[in-house]
Order: C-alpha cells, then structure tokens, then sequence
C-alpha cells in the first residue's frame, strides 16, 4: 500500500520477518524517539510494547526541546528506549524524519512512451536542494485527476522522495549498534500514512503537529499526493509561552502538559498556544484548498496527529481556521491491546502514530 515502499531497496530487509518475534517501529522525532512493537499473535497484529524517550536531556537541553543529537547519543536514546519499554524484537522498520529527507511533487508532460526515470531525473535535480549524487532517491507516478489534465493526456503527477546519504549511513549504523536486524526504511509521512490509513476513506488529510514541525499530507487512496512542511510546532509553542508569561522554558513547557481547562490561567496559555500556530494553520488551508480547487478532489475531515495536537482544544482552533471537521487518530485502533489499556492509548495515540505506522509494515 505505502508508496515508495520499494524506497532504498539496498536497505532492505532480504531476511523473511518472523512475525512471532515481534516487529518493532522506530521514531526518532525532533524531541523525543518512540518505538512501539507489535507481535502476531494467532494472525491478529497485537501490541506488545511502547515507549518514548525525551530527547533534550541528552545534550543538556530541556524536555520539550527540539534538539540536534550526535550519532553517540543518538545511540544512547536509542538504546534506552528499547530497554526501558523491554523491547524484545530483533526485526525493526526505521522511520526517518522528514528534516533529512525530501519529499516533492512534480507534474510535467511526457509521451505514453517515455523514459520516465531520465525525466523525473531532471526535474529532480531542479527541485531537490542537493547534488543528486549525495541522496538516495525515489518516484513515483501517482494518479492525476480529469481537472488536472485539462484535457492534456500527457500530463504526469510524479511524488519523487530522497534521503541524504550521509543521514542514510548515519541511521544505519545506529540500527546495528542497538542490535535491530538490517532494517526496512521509510520517510516518516509513509509510516503516519499506514498508521491511520482506512479502506474506507478515498481522500483524507492529515496533519502531525511535531515540536520543531507540523507537517500536512494530502493522502488518496493511501497514496501521498502531496506533503507540506512547516516550522510549527510544540517546542516553539512552548518557547512562546515562556516568552509572553516572562517564565522559563521549562515552567512553560510544564503548563502546557499539564494545562487544565478549569485553570485560571487556561485562557492566557491557550490565546498564546493557538497564536503560534495560526501562520501554519492558515498555510495548511491554503495548501488544501489550492489542492482541491486543481483536482476537484474534497477532503471533507482532517486527521490530526502528533504530540503538539493534545493540547487541549488543538482540534477545534484547527477546525475554525480550516472550517473542515478535525478528528484525533487513534493508532492504536488497528492492532490488538488488553482492553484496561483503552483510555491510556487513546490519549497519547496522536504522539505514536510514526512508530504504529512503522511497525506495521512489518505485517503486510
Ligand atoms: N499533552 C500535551 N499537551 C500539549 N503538548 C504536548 C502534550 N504532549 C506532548 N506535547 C508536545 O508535543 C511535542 C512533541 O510532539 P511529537 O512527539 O509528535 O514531536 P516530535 O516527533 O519529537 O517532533 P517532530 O515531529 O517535529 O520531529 C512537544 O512539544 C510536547 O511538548
Ligand atoms: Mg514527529
């Protein structure tokens, strides 16, 4: 289902997944990494384990903080999660954050019988901000509607993805230190994608508030149409907050995770919360609308994911500003858990959707 699942096919994992092992999926997120396994039990896809490890306190930075690791922390992280959540699978799948990735469409005309490879080449080294020789890429067609073709049949949608080599390498040196067999690879709005992707819905939207970024994907079919990053996020929520309440980041960062709607200052902290994303928020409107204005495709309900969205009343101020319906994900939903669990992984599901999405690919 994932497109450019094939993406770095020379990472691959050629060795069969046994899936009574459990598979386990790898975030590594601005602020914090999350892994969550998940196991067959009895051809039912089961969660065995989760957890997140805060990143900041690692370079001397604070919870909450977007941070930077080297490759020895990042292998500490890494590491500590797996051991403080008692992972036991050796499979991984690794998602790769978008911030050393690229992932771009473009449309251009091409005969029914072109060399598609050599085009998407050359538009490629027009959009990708990099010597073609230092990523490892990926493309792929995707569908292109009536009302984009205007009546040129040549017409192509091409969603071409790329990954620093250096971050490549980097990454899979961490995969061996922590002991994960030679695992798949994928961009992270892949693994989001499959985290909430329902048969049901033709065309859905989704948005991930991260804490460095909160990024928009317009999905068809499962497929990635389009992806729209944007410096937005809780981190820099949470530097606002400390800015406007004259507190520090650490007593901001603390009234926002523990914000309570009966609290007196609750008014305040959210006027501020929602006012750093408000240039993201009407960006993402825009993206849509241009969207569904060039292919007369609706989307009708955003889903909204990631950390930055549980703030309370995040879905709504998003709801307002985009006047669609806004609903949370629930990545838990498409595997198995005890049921005393339930409320637990509905509410933090929104910060899990990257590791579910990740894992499951180990069950396709
Ligand atoms: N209950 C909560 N209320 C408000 N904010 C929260 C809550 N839980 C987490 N956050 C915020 O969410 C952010 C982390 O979200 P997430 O884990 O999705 O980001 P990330 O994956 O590390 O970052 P990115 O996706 O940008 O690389 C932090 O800023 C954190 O303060
Ligand atoms: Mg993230």
């Amino acid at each position: 289902m994932t497109l450019l699942s094939s993406i770095f096919s020379s990472h691959k994992n050629e060795d069969h997944i046994s899936e009574a092992e459990g598979v386990v999926g790898v975030d590594i997120g601005s602020s914090s990494m999350k892994v969550v396994e998940l196991q067959d039990r009895k051809g039912v896809v089961t969660l065995t384990t989760y957890g997140e490890v805060q990143l900041g306190p690692y370079v001397g930075k604070k919870i909450g903080e977007s941070v930077s690791l080297g490759a020895r922390q990042e292998q500490e992280a890494l590491v500590d999660v797996i051991r403080e959540s008692a992972v036991k699978a050796r499979n991984a799948v690794f998602s790769m954050p978008l911030s050393s990735s690229f992932v771009t469409n473009v449309s251009f005309e091409a005969d029914p019988d072109a060399d598609l490879s050599a085009m998407v080449r050359v538009e490629a080294r027009k959009v990708i901000p990099a010597s073609l020789s230092e990523v490892t890429l990926d493309w792929a067609e995707v569908e292109i509607t009536k009302e984009e073709k205007k009546g040129n049949e040549n017409k192509r949608n091409i969603l071409i993805a790329a990954i620093q080599n250096s971050a490549l390498e980097r990454y899979k040196i961490l995969m061996q230190f922590a002991g994960l067999n030679k695992p798949p690879t994928e961009i992270e709005c892949f693994s989001t994608i499959r985290g909430l992707y329902s048969n049901d819905e033709e065309n859905v939207a989704v948005i991930d508030i991260g804490a460095n970024s909160s990024k928009l994907y317009i999905v068809r079919k499962g497929l990635l149409m389009r992806m729209y990053r944007i410096r937005a996020g809780g981190a820099i929520a949470t530097e606002k907050i400390a800015e406007v309440l004259q507190v520090s980041f650490e007593e901001a960062e603390e009234m926002k995770l523990s914000a309570d709607r009966k609290s007196s200052n609750f008014s305040e902290l959210k006027r501020v919360y929602d006012g750093s994303y408000d240039r993201a928020f009407r960006e993402f409107g825009q993206v849509i609308r241009e969207y569904e204005g060039r292919t007369g495709v609706e989307f009708n309900v955003i889903h909204l994911s990631g950390g930055g969205s549980l703030f309370p009343g995040t879905d709504i101020h998003l709801k307002e500003v985009l006047n669609r319906d806004v609903t949370m994900v629930n990545p838990f939903s498409k595997v198995a858990y005890p049921a005393f669990m339930q409320d637990t992984l509905r509410e933090i599901g929104p910060s899990f959707s990257v590791a579910l999405g990740a894992a499951m690919r180990g069950f396709e």
